[in-house]
């Protein structure tokens, strides 16, 4: 695919960076990072989320052991990011506000989201300096442990790592299904043509060489998923309770 601009031609070129070099970001860097992520649009304005930059060395260490990637650890720059409705929920009630709304599924969800999207804006910022990056939804492996780790208040909850630095690996491309199978025009329609896709994109990520998996060659994209389906982390699929227990109602 040609790229029809220099944003796009990055966008085009992304693939995870998880190995980086000793160098240094440059504060006056990290300063324009925190812009960007500053700049990022927000639901209905009310910026839902927080950062923790996590430079502690111990922290670090148990992060990387909720995430059990050891590389976790070794990223020069790792920020979680937080929906977060306990700063909101301050300065309403400075206001003299005592309602629970607060706390509900609808503040859950828009701080989920403007946590992704400014880590996405942050990833994008990133790249475009020539440096890598790499999320970590490892960490939600045992939310429990992240907010004790991070001493996340009432009405938070972490969403996603991002770790990045100067990149130390340039790994290959990962494929991806084709356009035909995600994107539609109107109504939801998998194309007729959809196993032989599927089958097509399966016999290409056969031939992607993992830098993950030291090089090696990937499984198919079903045999994968399937794996990956049987290989589901208890904690993981019931992390509603963890978000009930910081405060939130679920509402149903
Ligand atoms: C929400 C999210 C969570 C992810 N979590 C992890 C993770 O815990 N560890 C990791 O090494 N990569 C993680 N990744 C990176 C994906 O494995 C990677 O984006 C995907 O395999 C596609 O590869 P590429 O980014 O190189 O194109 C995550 C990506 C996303 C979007």
């Amino acid at each position: 695919m040609k790229a029809i601009s220099e944003t796009i031609g990055r966008q085009l070129a992304h693939r995870s960076v998880r190995e980086f070099t000793d160098r240094a970001v440059p504060e006056e860097v990290l300063g324009a990072l925190f812009e960007v992520m500053n700049r990022t649009a927000t639901s209905t304005g009310l910026q839902s989320y927080s950062v923790i930059r996590v430079t502690d060395a111990g922290q670090r260490r148990r992060v990387a052991e909720v995430c059990g990637q050891e590389y976790v650890a070794r990223a020069t720059e790792l920020f979680i990011f937080v929906a977060d409705a306990y700063r909101n929920g301050a300065i309403a009630r400075a206001k003299g506000y005592d309602g629970e709304e607060i706390r509900d599924m609808d503040r859950f969800f828009q701080g989920f989201t403007d946590a992704a999207l400014a880590a996405q804006n942050l990833t994008n910022a990133v790249e475009s300096l020539g440096m890598g990056a790499v999320y970590f939804g490892s960490i939600l492996n045992d939310s429990r442990a992240i907010i004790e780790i991070l001493g996340l208040p009432k009405h938070t909850f972490p969403v996603v790592g991002v770790g990045f630095g100067y990149p130390a690996q340039e790994p290959q491309l990962k494929p991806r299904m084709p356009i035909s199978v995600k994107v539609f025009e109107n109504r939801y329609e998998l194309p007729e043509d959809f196993e032989e896709t599927v089958a097509a994109y399966d016999e290409e990520m056969r031939g992607y060489y993992d830098t993950r998996a030291n090089g090696r060659r990937s499984d198919s994209f079903s045999d994968q998923l399937v794996a990956r389906l049987e290989n589901t982390i208890d904690n993981r699929a019931k992390m509603l309770r963890v978000v009930r227990e910081q405060g939130f109602e679920l509402g149903v």
